[in-house]
């Protein structure tokens, strides 16, 4: 038997993802594809709410969950869970710890997969997708897994909202063609041709990368772009339960 068939069951072992500005869905794809599991994107009308095994990928926003993630993981039911967070090589906190315990997961596996991150135009990293594999073999465990605790950055839970709005816009610069691409890509409801309403928009991207006319950019704070510049941590960081 593969090394992430799980215990055979009667349920549904799939792959779900989050993803804004394509880093996660990369991942999902690859791993969906290693493990022969279906495929679904968080959000979509018709995915299942039941799993025998789930392997739920989203990207780190503040060094957590995004707020879409958690609605979507405190609706399903599954017999084992794994998570896996691609974030941009700044740090990933406690995530996925807060997730499982503020959700009661039946957590078998959790995963750091350092990739892009989705401020920075010209980040060619790539994503280390083979090392990533291993988080496959978290279904053949029996959990329930208890993770170690993190440090957090300092400023954390000093008003998330605020320093995400504060640090970064989304600004229209030209050439729309009013072609409608972002405004599909937003799952807020925050832009409208290239028009960002700023109370709605939570800063995730969607928008920016999926602009054929690449009319949408980013504008960081100077705190911001001087937070963006400190030395990347490109650490897997994979936890299997006993
Ligand atoms: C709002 C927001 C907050 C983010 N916060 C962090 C963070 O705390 N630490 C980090 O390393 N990367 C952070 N990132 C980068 C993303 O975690 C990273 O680029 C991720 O792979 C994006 O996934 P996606 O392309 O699937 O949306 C953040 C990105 C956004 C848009
Ligand atoms: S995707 Fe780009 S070109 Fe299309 S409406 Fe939005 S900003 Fe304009
Ligand atoms: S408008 Fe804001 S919330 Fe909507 S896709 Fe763009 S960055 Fe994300």
């Amino acid at each position: 038997m593969p090394d992430h068939e799980g215990v055979p069951g009667r349920g549904l072992n799939a792959v779900v993802y989050l993803s804004y500005t394509g880093n996660t869905k990369k991942a999902a794809e690859h791993l969906a594809k290693k493990s022969g599991w279906p495929l679904y994107e968080c959000g979509l009308a018709g995915i299942p709410s039941v799993y025998e095994n789930l392997l739920f990928l989203a990207p780190v926003h503040g060094e957590r969950l995004p707020e879409e993630a958690f609605r979507f993981l405190e609706n399903v039911e599954a017999r084992k869970v794994a998570i896996a967070l691609t974030f941009g090589r700044i740090w990933h906190g406690n995530a996925i710890e807060e997730a499982a315990r503020k959700l009661s997961l039946p957590l078998v596996g959790a995963m750091y997969l350092p990739a892009p991150h989705s401020y920075l135009h010209h980040d060619d990293y790539e994503m280390p997708l083979n090392e990533a594999e291993a988080i496959l073999r978290a279904f053949r465990k029996d959990g329930p897994l208890v993770l170690p605790k993190e440090k957090d950055t300092f400023g954390r839970w000093f008003f998330p909202k605020w320093r995400a709005r504060a640090g970064a816009k989304v600004a229209p610069i030209g050439r729309c063609t009013g072609c409608m691409a972002c405004e599909k890509a937003c799952h807020f409801h925050a832009v409208h041709k290239g028009m960002v309403d700023g109370t709605r928009c939570i800063r995730c991207g969607a928008c920016v990368s999926s602009c054929p006319e690449k009319a949408l950019t980013f504008h960081l704070s100077p705190f911001l772009k001087a937070y963006l510049k400190r030395k990347r941590d490109e650490k897997v960081t994979i936890y299997l339960a006993e």
